[in-house]
């Protein structure tokens, strides 16, 4: 049995780990076979990569190379966790998948969209997202609450490489990930974020149950 492949999507302080950490305990909780995992991350692997890709240090990155660790992210969370969970027929609970690449390094750092579906097709071996839900706000809200976020969990400065990045960045690829949903209406579900999370999760579940009882 084929299982079923969630991923969530949206800009910085959009609120989508908590999203999906509340969806996969909603689903265990009816009984589902969950597997969650995130990106980039999600394996050793990832995380090792998550920690070169997130470092505020590491100012000299160039964007060729982002990419290609993000990239190489992405193909082992394929190999590792997503593939055998699909095979054994459990819902895969991602936070952030193809569609981040797009918005982040397309419209966000200009690279060519079609280079990047080249990509993300060479790193997944075909496999897509059979529903994506977009979490949207404003970026300057986003921001905010990601930075209220750090504050709480006692993080020190001012956030990690792509939070530091200038607000026009934050525009654009909120603008990218609107466009990617208006373009593939059957795939993506947008929600607009709601400041009680609870709220939020209502939509969510919403949509998910709806999707699965139509599969
Ligand atoms: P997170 O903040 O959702 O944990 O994700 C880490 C950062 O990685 C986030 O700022 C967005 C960035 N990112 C990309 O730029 N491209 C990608 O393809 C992915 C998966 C994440």
């Amino acid at each position: 049995m084929k299982g079923t492949f969630i991923t969530f999507e949206g800009g910085e302080g959009s609120g989508k780990s908590s999203q999906a950490r509340l969806l996969a305990e909603y689903l265990k909780e009816k009984g589902y076979d969950v597997e969650v995992t995130r990106e980039p991350g999600g394996t050793g692997i990832g995380d090792a990569i998550r920690a070169i890709l997130l470092n505020p240090e590491l100012s000299e990155m160039g964007n060729v190379a982002e990419l290609l660790l993000l990239g190489a992210s992405r193909a082992q969370n394929v190999h590792e966790r997503i593939e055998p969970a699909l095979a054994r027929g459990a819902v895969i609970v991602c936070d952030r998948f193809i569609d981040s690449t797009l918005a982040y390094q397309g419209y966000g750092r200009d690279f060519d969209l079609g280079l990047l579906k080249s990509l993300n097709s060479l790193a997944t071996g075909g496999v897509t997202p059979d529903l994506t839900i977009l979490l949207d706000l404003p970026p300057e809200v986003g921001l905010e609450r990601s930075k209220a976020l750090d504050k709480a969990e006692a993080k020190q400065g001012e956030g990690d490489r792509f939070e530091q990045e200038d607000i026009e960045f934050h525009r654009r690829l909120r603008k990218g990930f609107l466009e990617l949903a208006d373009a593939e209406p059957d795939r993506f579900r947008k929600i607009a974020v709601q400041q009680d999370m609870e709220e939020t999760h209502k939509m969510v579940v919403e949509i998910v149950e709806g999707f699965l009882e139509g599969r």
